[in-house]
């Protein structure tokens, strides 16, 4: 079988195990789905997110922070990066760095991320640490365009998932991860085959 010639191109970013980033193969895999991922992209080596793309038969590429005097050229060779493979829609999938205005530039209207509690509450990288030690008897996972702050642009989707009174951080975490990760597919399906708009605040699939 073959895409549909209006498959949509996708970049993923991952920084860690890439849960998501295999949801989105495996439903990418079906031509009917209306996108395919066309790359991955890392700020470090070594992880699992890497191996899944390899797997996928995917290609990869790392920008590491650490390998630029600044910022500013980081944040401008990864927007360099991601722009060679042309993407419709680029996925921050557990991504751990925020980009930066030369980033936001090129994609800020179409560069989504998955955010693993119910935005605003709890933003940053421990939000299930927070959101339980909070108290709250349910948090969730938000599906977002990128702005320039953290965790702050505009919501695709949310879903909710209770707290159990025996949850620790990693039952949390990872029931969280489970929802997340169908909102995610669901989502950016419905993204590249409905199109979508953003006004003000308002995220809308028509
Ligand atoms: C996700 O839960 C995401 O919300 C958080 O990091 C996790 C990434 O998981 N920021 P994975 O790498 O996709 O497995």
């Amino acid at each position: 079988m073959t895409e549909p010639a209006s498959a949509a191109r996708i970049v993923v970013l991952v920084s860690g195990s890439g849960s998501n980033l295999q949801a989105l193969l495996d439903a990418t895999a079906d031509p009917a789905y209306g996108a395919r991922v066309v790359a991955v992209g890392a700020d470090r080596d070594g992880i699992a997110g890497l191996d899944r793309a390899a797997a996928a038969g995917v290609p990869a590429f790392v920008v590491p922070l650490k390998a630029y005097d600044s910022r500013e050229e980081w944040d401008r060779a990864l927007t360099d990066q991601v722009a060679e493979h042309r993407p419709d829609l680029v996925i921050s999938a557990g991504f751990l760095k925020l980009v930066g205005p030369h980033f936001l530039a090129a994609f800020g209207d179409r560069y989504l991320n998955t955010h693993n509690t119910l935005l605003p509450a709890f933003p940053g990288i421990h939000g299930p640490r927070d959101a339980l030690h909070y108290g709250v008897k349910i948090t969730g996972a938000t599906l977002f365009f990128v702005d320039a702050g953290m965790d702050t642009g505009p919501i695709v989707a949310q879903v909710a998932v209770p707290v159990r009174d025996d949850d620790d951080v990693e039952s949390l975490t990872e029931r969280i991860k489970v929802a997340e990760r169908g909102q995610l597919v669901e989502h950016v399906g419905r993204l590249v085959r409905e199109g979508w708009t953003i006004i003000g605040r308002k995220v809308t699939i028509p």
